[in-house]
């Protein structure tokens, strides 16, 4: 084949590619291994040192002309590709976005954060403590020993004889009184677990509880800072009532009511028409509690509250059934933004 014929059909190929893998074949048509142009290039090797300089320099030019087609022809096709795909793939900058939402926290972790903020600012240190738990730190410590009428208070999940889920936040008390040494100030708080359910009850609900054990702790710190924090809690001057009551970790011991947030006393549904609702149990520290974790009652006393988080949460949302905290209605929970 003459390189005249070579040369146009080549450029006849190029020219009727119509897309870049067609081109490609061409390509390897005349550059591949077994390609006519590589094939001439290969028989130079035949003619004589003459001969080939002036053979050499046609097949070249052959070689370059081809070279620079194929070139020129990729790039128009890409181009071409280019701009099909800016025809067809547009995007309608005038087409509405789509919203993305935004998470919020969960009433109440929201409250739990408040009643943290609190007791941070007047010095209290917070801790979560373990939820499973031992039965030492749940009752023994807490002078409830094994049989004590007490235990029946708790509902509680045992695992086996001696593991079991916390059924209040006081097991946080004992820890942090074994691992430090008054004064101690502390926040416990988290989930806590009791096998009981209804409209005011889940299996699983959420304490604070605080302990100070210092020298000289007397009922009237424990009074002025519930007062202080209730108050600063429902944003208003509450009145607060300590009524005796018992649980054998404190002594003694009382319940706390505050003043209806809903009436304001005057009587109503939310209250039973009493006034007054109860929020919290606390007390001064049991000798025996103190006892149990090697600190000298007769040195130091302690005062100790626990408090329901969502009871609190309940009445500073006005949520009335404690079910709705669980549920995860996306309709209840967006209330809280
Ligand atoms: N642990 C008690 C409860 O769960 C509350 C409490 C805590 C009472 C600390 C007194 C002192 O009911």
């Amino acid at each position: 084949m003459s390189l005249e014929t070579i040369l146009h059909s080549a450029l006849d190929a190029i020219t009727k590619a119509e897309n870049l893998q067609a081109l490609d074949e061409v390509r390897v048509t005349y550059f591949g291994k077994k390609g006519q142009i590589s094939g001439l290039m290969a028989e130079l090797g035949k003619l004589d040192p003459d001969a080939r300089k002036a053979r050499g320099a046609e097949i070249n030019k052959v070689r370059t002309a081809v070279m620079s087609a194929l070139e020129a022809k990729k790039n128009a096709l890409e181009e071409a590709e280019l701009n099909r795909q800016l025809m067809t793939e547009t995007v309608d900058v005038t087409q509405a976005g789509r919203n993305s939402d935004v998470g919020t926290l969960h009433p109440i972790t929201r409250t739990m954060m408040r009643i943290h903020e609190f007791f941070a600012s007047v010095g209290f240190d917070i801790v979560e403590g373990p939820e499973i738990e031992s039965d030492f730190y749940n009752f023994e410590a807490l002078n409830i020993p094994e049989h004590h009428p007490a235990r029946a208070m708790f509902d509680t999940f045992y695992f086996d004889e001696h593991m079991l889920l916390r059924t209040h936040t006081s097991n946080t008390q004992i820890h942090v009184m074994q691992e430090e040494k008054p004064p101690i100030q502390m926040i416990g708080y988290g989930r806590v677990y009791r096998s009981d359910s209804d409209v005011t009850h889940s299996p699983m609900f959420h304490q604070v509880e605080g302990l100070v054990v210092n020298k000289n702790v007397t009922f009237a710190n424990l009074k002025g800072i519930l007062t202080e924090f209730m108050q600063q809690f429902f944003e208003k001057d509450l009145k607060l009532r300590f009524r005796p009551s018992f649980f054998p970790f404190t002594e003694p011991s009382a319940e706390v009511d505050i003043e209806c947030v809903i009436c304001s006393g005057d009587g109503c549904r939310v209250c039973k028409n009493t006034g007054w609702l109860e929020v919290l149990g606390c007390g001064m520290v049991h000798p025996n509690v103190l006892k149990s974790v090697n600190i000298d009652p007769e040195e130091f006393q302690g005062y100790a509250f626990g408090m329901g988080v969502e009871r609190l949460a309940m009445l500073r949302y006005s949520v009335n059934d404690l079910r709705l905290f669980y549920e995860n209605d996306m309709n209840f929970l967006t209330q809280f933004r």
